[in-house]
């Protein structure tokens, strides 16, 4: 494994050096530099210095490039332009020999990892047990996964809490009608996802039938709350055939989804009931929660809700119970202290960031989160239906979350079948769940997770415009053309001359590695899809100008040209992978 120094970050240092040279009070200054359309970069961090020190921006401009040596290494051309700017045109050489250097690099394509790696805690994929799972499900796991995908790339440690919905005062209802109907539920070990989630549906359609209609069966139900909660063993047991069954389902629409879940990262509400009686114990000696008519709580100077009222949290209810807050205020104790987490990240539908807003803060108060951890809601908005309505079937129900993801695996067929010339119905079926998945994943991805998205299949699977299609097929087209360049291997020639389209295309895969780096601190997986778009548009436009293999050009052209190719191939499928989606070889 060989890191490479992007082009940038030469640049960087070569301007940073010119400027302390030419400017020594400045000490070590920036000279932010750019991506620019008129050269290659543009620096215009010499405004604001000249401004500081009482120079004319022009003629320190005109100085530094006085101290930067040009030449085929690196940079080929400095002028000073405008009020004070740097335009900054590199070397043809300097772009091929930094690609044949990320081509030797394997899958990481010369992106060095962070030297000082931090521990990210990242709770996504949270379904609740006994419940069907819905779209805003789908987001987290979404979500969470590319950004765990994206951190893990930077050499950041990441572990995954699914703080799964199996604790509450429901469990009494269900709990109750199974020992009542032990047969309700299979028992069986084997069955699939569907058959576990509508055994789960029936008891719980059948439970809350008796729980309504009879009023000695509630009676009992409510003192079932009581046994689950002392730990009772025979309640617990039961308990756990519920969590069991519900597994059975999350792991299949996991599976579907086309992402790896590990069962030891499972850590639902429940993981956190024996360190709940402390965390109020703790919260309440140092002051930070209060009683309040018989409950626990904290209260906010910033958060009110109706008539001014203050909206406090509730950490422990007036009748002893504990609820979602309790555990979460645990969990962070454990992710903390525990785990040693320097980052927490919540990928949560933005409708609870009252909540997080309340816990973080609690926790701060408590010195459970301290000025070394941060701590970070990702809310993410609602999915709308291609008609900007909350998504919805036509008779006005929720979907659900596996009618969607088959739907979209089927339109992915009739693309990718329509599209198809050697591929076998196998082939064709593998490809149209990469092709389908990775479009549910992409649209979702591709749009900031604060905002809201359109669950449009026709627009997701679209082979025009910023689709994860769009991105599979180029891919699939270059192995192609690498395929029919046969004994025509990728080679670097730094010595050739490059076509406009060939730099531009060099230079934007020069960038994966700062753009994964920002988009990872930024959270930002939107960032990662954006830049992948362009990679691929850069590629069409190149394709188009500088032919590879018909009308075949001289033999080194042919060459550097296809290590072009192939790291636009491997930037593509590393980028795609961080996001969660797969790139098949052929389309
Ligand atoms: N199970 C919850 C829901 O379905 C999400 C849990 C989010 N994570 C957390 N630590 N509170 O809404």
């Amino acid at each position: 494994m060989a890191s490479v120094t992007s082009l940038s970050d030469s640049v960087q240092q070569r301007l940073a050096a010119a400027l302390s040279a030419a400017l020594p009070e400045a000490g070590s200054a920036d000279p932010l530099l750019r991506r620019s359309d008129r050269a290659d970069f543009q620096a215009n961090g010499m405004l604001a210095l000249a401004k500081k020190a009482k120079a004319n921006p022009r003629e320190l401009a005109t100085q530094v490039v006085s101290h930067i040596t040009t030449g085929a290494d690196l940079i080929q051309d400095v002028e000073v332009s405008g009020p004070g700017f740097l335009n900054i045109t590199l070397a043809d050489r300097a772009i091929t020999q930094n690609l044949a250097a990320r081509y030797a690099d394997g899958d990481r394509l010369g992106v060095p990892a962070k030297a000082d790696p931090g521990i990210t805690v990242i709770d996504y994929a949270q379904p609740n047990v006994a419940k069907e799972m819905h779209v805003g499900h789908l987001r987290s796991a979404v979500i969470g996964d590319a950004l765990r995908g994206m951190l893990d790339f930077t050499g950041e440690q990441t572990i995954g809490r699914h703080h799964i919905g199996d604790w509450g005062t429901q469990f009494g209802m269900l709990i109750q009608y199974l020992i009542e109907n032990p047969d309700a539920l299979s028992g069986e070990t084997d069955t699939d996802g569907e058959q576990a989630m509508s055994n789960l549906n029936r008891v719980y359609k059948a439970s809350r039938a008796v729980f309504d209609a009879d009023e000695d069966f509630k009676e009992r139900a409510r003192k079932r709350v009581v046994a689950l909660q002392s730990g009772d063993k025979e309640t617990l047991d039961f308990w756990q055939r519920f969590v069991d069954e519900s597994k059975v389902y999350f792991y299949s629409v996991f599976e579907k989804l086309d992402m790896e879940i590990r069962d030891d990262e499972i850590v639902g509400e429940s993981a956190y009931n024996d360190g709940m009686p402390e965390t109020a114990r703790l919260l309440e000696e140092t002051g930070v929660a209060v009683r309040s008519e018989g409950a626990l709580v904290v209260f906010f100077d910033d958060i009110r809700g109706k008539d001014d009222q203050p909206v406090p949290l509730i950490v422990q209810k007036a009748d002893g119970g504990f609820g979602y807050a309790a555990s979460d205020l645990t969990a962070i104790r454990n992710r903390v202290q525990d785990l040693h987490a320097t980052s927490l990240i919540y990928v949560v539908d933005v409708r609870q960031s009252l909540h997080f807003k309340m816990v973080f803060e609690t926790a701060r108060r408590a010195g459970w989160l301290t000025d070394d951890v941060t701590a970070h809601n990702m809310g993410y908005g609602t999915v709308l239906g291609a008609d900007g309505k909350p998504f919805k079937t036509r008779e006005g129900e929720t979907v659900r979350l596996e009618d969607l993801l088959d739907e979209a695996v089927q339109r992915a067929a009739e693309v990718v079948r329509e599209k198809a010339q050697d591929l076998t119905e196998d082939e064709i079926r593998e490809r149209a769940a990469q092709v389908g998945i990775g479009a549910v994943k992409y649209a979702d991805l591709s749009t900031s997770a604060n905002r809201d998205y359109k669950f449009d299949l026709d627009q997701m699977v679209s082979l025009n415009g910023d689709t994860s299609v769009y991105l599979q097929y180029a891919y699939a087209r270059i192995q192609s053309i690498l395929r029919k360049a046969g004994d025509v291997r990728p080679a670097a020639h730094p010595e050739l001359e490059l076509h406009p389209a060939e730099r531009a295309l060099g230079l934007h895969l020069d960038a994966f590695g700062d753009l994964v780096f920002e988009a990872a601190a930024e959270y930002a997986p939107h960032k990662v899809a954006a830049y992948l778009y362009q990679l691929a548009s850069l590629f069409t436009s190149f394709y188009d100008k500088c032919p590879v293999i018909k009308p075949q050009p001289p033999k080194d052209v042919a060459e550097n040209r296809l290590l072009l190719c192939d790291v636009t191939a491997r930037t593509l499928h590393q980028g795609m992978a961080l996001l969660g989606i797969r790139t098949p070889e052929r389309l």
